[in-house]
């Protein structure tokens, strides 16, 4: 399909998702990756094709562009994301490389392997990336356009699969528009995806290897890299101790939800008009709320605020995910259920 440029682009993330447009189909040209990159790069939702499956593309740095990615998914839950790069260089710009990770990264990437390592100070992505945790996901996918377009775009891109929630991972342009036509700015048409099964994940921040997730490159693979097997995923389902949750962020503070009115001894986590000591979105969007989310727990933890009341936040589109969000973060440490996290 013919590159469209305009001043106006109908994609961006601010835009409602009410006002349904179609989606460009752009094609395997060096155009196509261009315009592809370009949508990128100003905040537009982009789907693309890696080795494994269509990833649907965001600026990592944009809590916009990122909150987006929930909108149009219709994800009921904030997972932490993947960061897709270029190269290596970039991926050290946002982790913390042990000489484990290091090894691994050189062996196997660009490939469908994903590595969970400590976040960088400073690395500059949005707090929905990494739902608030101090460990971010990264990888440097494979196939044929996917290091073209991230190399064009220049900026580190959030993807999970290119599906509405609920659905299956899409491997090809038509099974992305099946869910997404009208939601996403764009597909990239890289043809079938040659993986069709999502990266292996591996998490490397206690300094063991850890098997997070088994996926397209099998751990055979890998436990011959490392010249020792894998060790399994942390019990996250049931964790030992407060604070020991393996991949959701708890705040420090005790949060009291759906608080029309602060304490005497509480802070105030406001939505919508009024006083409050921070707040999510005075004018009442959601997707502004669902971007100042984490950065504002973490800044009431930053304060070592002890009691925190929450504002009530619409359960509609992105609200149903914040409040999903809040009911973890409120839920008593030791006996936190953590049910299915898929998407
Ligand atoms: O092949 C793939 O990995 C595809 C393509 C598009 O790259 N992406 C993908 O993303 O499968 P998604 O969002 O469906 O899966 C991301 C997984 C989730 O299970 C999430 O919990 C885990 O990565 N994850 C991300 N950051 C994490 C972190 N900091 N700690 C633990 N797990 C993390
Ligand atoms: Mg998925």
């Amino acid at each position: 399909m013919a590159a469209r440029r305009g001043a106006f682009n109908p994609y961006a993330a601010s835009r409602k998702r009410s006002e349904q447009v179609a989606t460009l189909r752009l094609s395997d040209t060096p155009g196509g990756i261009a315009q592809a990159a370009a949508l990128l790069a100003e905040g537009a939702l982009v789907a693309f094709p890696t080795e494994t499956v269509y990833g649907l593309g965001a600026d990592a740095r944009s809590d916009r562009a990122v909150a987006a990615i929930y909108g149009a998914k219709g994800r009921p839950r904030f997972n932490p994301l993947i960061v897709h790069v270029s190269d290596l260089d970039r991926a050290e710009a946002l982790a913390v490389f042990s000489p484990t990770a290091r090894d691994l990264a050189q062996a196997f990437w660009p490939g469908p392997l994903t590595l969970v390592l400590p976040l960088r100070d400073g690395a500059g992505l949005s707090p929905l990336v990494t739902a608030g945790l101090p460990s971010v996901a990264v990888r440097m996918p494979g196939g044929r356009l996917a290091p073209r377009l991230l190399t064009a775009a220049g900026v580190p891109v959030a993807a999970p699969s290119a599906n509405p929630s609920g659905r299956v991972s899409p491997t090809t342009a038509d099974h992305v528009l099946d869910g997404l036509d009208g939601r996403i700015a764009a597909v990239l048409d890289g043809g079938p995806c040659a993986v069709g099964l999502e990266s292996t994940i591996v998490g490397l921040t206690d300094g063991t290897p850890r098997l997070l997730r088994p996926g397209g490159l099998p751990a055979e693979a890998l436990s011959a890299c490392l010249g020792r097997p894998l060790a399994a995923a942390p019990a996250s389902a049931a964790p030992t101790a407060p604070g020991q949750l393996a991949s959701h962020y708890a705040p420090t503070g005790t949060l009291r939800l759906n608080a029309d009115a602060p304490a005497t001894d509480e802070a105030y986590l406001g939505f919508g008009p009024g006083h409050a000591d921070l707040n999510l979105s005075p004018s009442g969007d959601l997707v502004e709320a669902a971007a100042n989310l984490f950065r504002h727990l973490q800044t009431f933890d930053r304060l070592a605020t002890p009691k925190i009341a929450v504002a009530p936040i619409p359960g509609t589109g992105l609200g149903a995910a914040i409040n999903d969000r809040l009911r973890r973060a409120a839920a008593p440490r030791p006996t936190t259920p953590l049910p299915g996290d898929g998407g």
